[in-house]
């Protein structure tokens, strides 16, 4: 276990990019922004940096890491990009969109990385500071969220000091994200496939395709149907409390995470509320999610209630991210 180690934090800027590019060569840890989530990164060429790395998350290492790269020009050199993928990658990146494409013959990307499938899931992030960090390596970098695996998503440096100090090499603090959900996930396969809702919203990938995107049959349990057990991911996103959807009203004792204007009875019995968003917005609701699931969860409530948040833009990923915090908590 890397438990012991001394965790760095460092302020955004010129001196912690440099400090995460040397990090990042010698096969350590390092946590930075992206737009959607915090990610922990390590070295894709570097089996060794990888194993630490699910070590470190508490990860069952058959769940495949996405690469993060500087650009398409990049990316082509892990992944066979078709007509498809190409199109959507120059619509979207850089943007919360992950490709999981065929491996090229040389593709550097470890094994261990990509759980030995013979796809990788590549994403050119937006943020600011990942880009500076992932042009000062010159190489992809593998980066699943910077959580304990099961724990919800760390949305601000905060949430990944509180899951991974002690555990990881450094930590670069960016701020909040703006996101506040994972990428959306698209299988480039012969016809291209929803794998998991995230901060694209489906419209506007269906809009570039030109007709809807097919998910597969069992996502249910799983974001993919291919690399895990059934049931694996069901929970992954689970806080410690019990999570009740569509609540239409509160009971003593329970926490209410609400959204809109409009109140459920026995609001005033909640030991606690937050609302994702007053004004009923769904980006603001997506940047707010992770956030205020750890806030309520670290309430000691029973049950935390949640009141149904619409299903269209990203109230898919938001209502996926629910599903999955309710599942497994029953
Ligand atoms: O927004 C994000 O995507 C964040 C930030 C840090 O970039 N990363 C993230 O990574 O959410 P992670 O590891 O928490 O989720 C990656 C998902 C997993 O569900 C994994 O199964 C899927 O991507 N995945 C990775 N490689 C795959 C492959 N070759 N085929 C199918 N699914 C794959
Ligand atoms: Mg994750």
């Amino acid at each position: 276990m890397n438990v012991g180690l001394k965790t760095l934090i460092l302020p955004a800027g010129e001196a912690a990019v440099a400090a995460a590019a040397d990090c990042l060569a010698e096969g350590g840890l390092v946590a930075f922004p992206t737009e959607t989530v915090y990610g922990l990164g390590a070295d894709a060429t570097n089996a060794g940096a990888i194993a630490r790395l699910y070590q470190a998350k508490g990860r069952p290492s058959f769940n495949p890491l996405i690469a993060h790269v500087s650009d398409l020009r990049a990316g082509m050199r892990i992944a066979c990009f078709d007509a498809t993928a190409i199109a959507l990658a120059e619509a979207f990146w850089p943007g919360p969109l992950t490709l999981v494409l065929p491996k090229t013959k040389n593709c550097a990307v470890a094994d261990l990385a990509t759980a030995g499938l013979d796809t990788a899931a590549i994403r050119v992030p937006a943020h600011p500071v990942a880009r500076a960090i992932l042009r000062a390596l010159g190489g992809p970098v593998v980066a699943p969220s910077a959580n304990l695996s099961g724990h919800v998503s760390p949305t601000t440096a905060a949430h990944v000091q509180t899951d991974l100090t002690g555990r990881i090499d450094l930590i670069v603090d960016g701020g909040a994200v703006e996101v506040g959900v994972e990428s959306t996930i698209v299988g480039c396969f012969d016809q291209p496939m929803l794998l998991r809702p995230g901060g694209l919203p489906r419209g506007e990938i269906e809009r570039v395709l030109g007709r809807t995107l097919p998910q597969p049959p069992d996502d249910a349990d799983n974001y993919t149907s291919q690399p895990l057990a059934p049931g694996m991911l069901a929970s992954h996103y689970a806080p410690r409390t019990r999570v009740r959807l569509n609540a239409e009203r509160i009971e003593a004792g329970e926490a209410l995470l609400a959204f809109g204007s409009a109140t459920v009875p026995g609001t005033k019995r909640a030991t606690a509320v937050m609302n994702l968003s007053a004004g009923g917005d769904l980006t603001e609701a997506a940047a707010n999610l992770f956030g205020y699931l750890r806030a309520l969860d670290a309430k000691g409530a029973r049950t935390i209630a949640v009141m149904p948040v619409p299903h269209h833009g990203l109230g898919e990923a938001i209502n996926d991210r629910l599903r999955r915090a309710a599942v497994g908590r029953e």
